[in-house]
C-alpha cells in the first residue's frame, strides 16, 4: 500500500477536491483498491462521499490504536474505494493525543494503517489547512506529499515553511517523499505562467506538468456530492485529474 497525502498549511487551495478525485480516479479508472482518509476536523472528503455525520472515524482510531480498525472503514458507491471518516471529533482528539506524553503519539496512524497494508493498493489522505498532530501523524505515515496550490503569491510563502515541515518530518520517516505542487484554479493569464516558471526556478519543490483549471463544475461537484469523473465526466477539470494522477503514477513508478 502507497500512501498519498494532500497537504498545504493554506486554506482552500483544493486539497479536499484533489484527494477525493484523486482518490476516486485510482479507484474506478485504474481499478486500484483504495482507502481515503479524512485527516481533517471540517470532515469536507466525508461530505464529498456523503459520509459525514456520526461514523466513528480517524479520531476513533487514533485514541484507541486498538480499536478494530474495520469498524472506522466505510464503503462507499464506487467499486474500490473505502473511507475513514472524519468530523470534529478529530479536534478533541488531536489535544487530547498532543497532550499524552506517555506514548509515541507520532506513529499511531502509521501503526493503526499497517493493519490493512495488504487490503489496499493506495491510501489518499486529505489534510485541514494547519500543521497540528494529526498532520505530523500523516506525514510519519505517508510515503507522497502532494502539495496543491492556486496561483497566487501568498501561496508560494508558505510553501518553504511546509517543504521544511516534510524535511524535517523525515527524520521519524526516512521514506517519505516531498512528491511535488500542482496548480489549482490555474487559468491561462500571463501573470500566473511566470508564477509558475518562478516556482519551478525556486527549486523549492518538484511541479507536476498538470494543472487543474478554474472550473466552476468543480464547486457544483461537491454540491452534488459527486466525484468528477461522474458529475462532469467531460470537464476540463475531470479529464486533468486523470492526467494529473496518470503522471503521480508514472513518477511514483519510476522511483522504485
Ligand atoms: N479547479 C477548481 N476550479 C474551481 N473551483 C475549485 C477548484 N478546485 C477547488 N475549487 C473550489 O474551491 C474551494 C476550496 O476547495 P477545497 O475545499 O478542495 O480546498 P481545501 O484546500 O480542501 O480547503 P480547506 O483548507 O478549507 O480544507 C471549494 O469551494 C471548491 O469547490
Ligand atoms: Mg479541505
Amino acid at each position: 500500500m502507497r500512501t498519498i497525502s494532500f497537504i498545504n498549511l493554506k486554506g482552500g487551495v483544493g486539497k479536499t477536491v484533489s484527494a477525493a478525485n484523486f482518490a476516486h480516479i485510482l479507484a474506478a479508472i485504474h481499478n486500484k483498491r483504495v482507502l481515503l482518509v479524512d485527516g481533517d476536523k471540517q470532515g469536507n472528503a466525508s461530505q464529498y462521499f456523503r459520509l459525514y455525520g456520526e461514523q466513528d472515524g480517524l479520531a476513533a482510531l487514533l485514541l484507541n490504536p486498538e480499536q478494530d480498525i474495520l469498524e472506522s472503514i466505510y464503503t462507499t458507491r464506487y467499486r474500490g474505494l473505502d473511507v475513514i471518516t472524519s468530523n470534529m471529533d478529530l479536534y478533541t482528539a488531536d489535544r487530547e493525543i498532543y497532550g499524552d506524553e506517555g506514548r509515541d503519539t507520532a506513529r499511531t496512524l502509521k501503526s493503526v494503517l499497517h493493519q490493512i497494508e495488504p487490503d489496499y493498493d493506495y491510501c489518499v489522505i486529505d489534510n485541514g489547512p494547519s500543521i497540528d498532530t494529526v498532520a505530523l501523524n500523516v506525514l510519519v505515515a505517508s510515503n507522497d506529499v502532494l502539495i496543491p496550490i492556486r496561483p497566487d503569491d501568498f501561496s508560494f510563502s508558505g510553501l518553504v515553511d511546509l517543504a521544511e515541515q516534510v524535511e524535517s518530518a523525515k527524520a521519524l520517516n526516512p521514506g517519505l517523499s516531498l512528491r511535488g505542487a500542482f496548480f489549482t484554479h490555474w487559468q491561462r493569464r500571463e501573470v500566473f505562467e511566470r508564477a509558475r516558471e518562478e516556482l519551478e526556478k525556486s527549486g523549492i519543490c518538484p511541479v507536476f506538468k498538470t494543472a487543474i483549471s478554474y472550473n466552476p463544475r468543480v464547486s457544483e461537484s461537491t454540491f452534488a456530492n459527486q466525484p468528477l469523473c461522474e458529475f462532469a465526466r467531460r470537464s476540463w477539470a475531470a479529464i486533468q485529474y486523470k492526467k494529473l494522477v496518470a503522471e503521480y503514477l508514472i513518477l511514483a513508478n519510476s522511483s522504485n
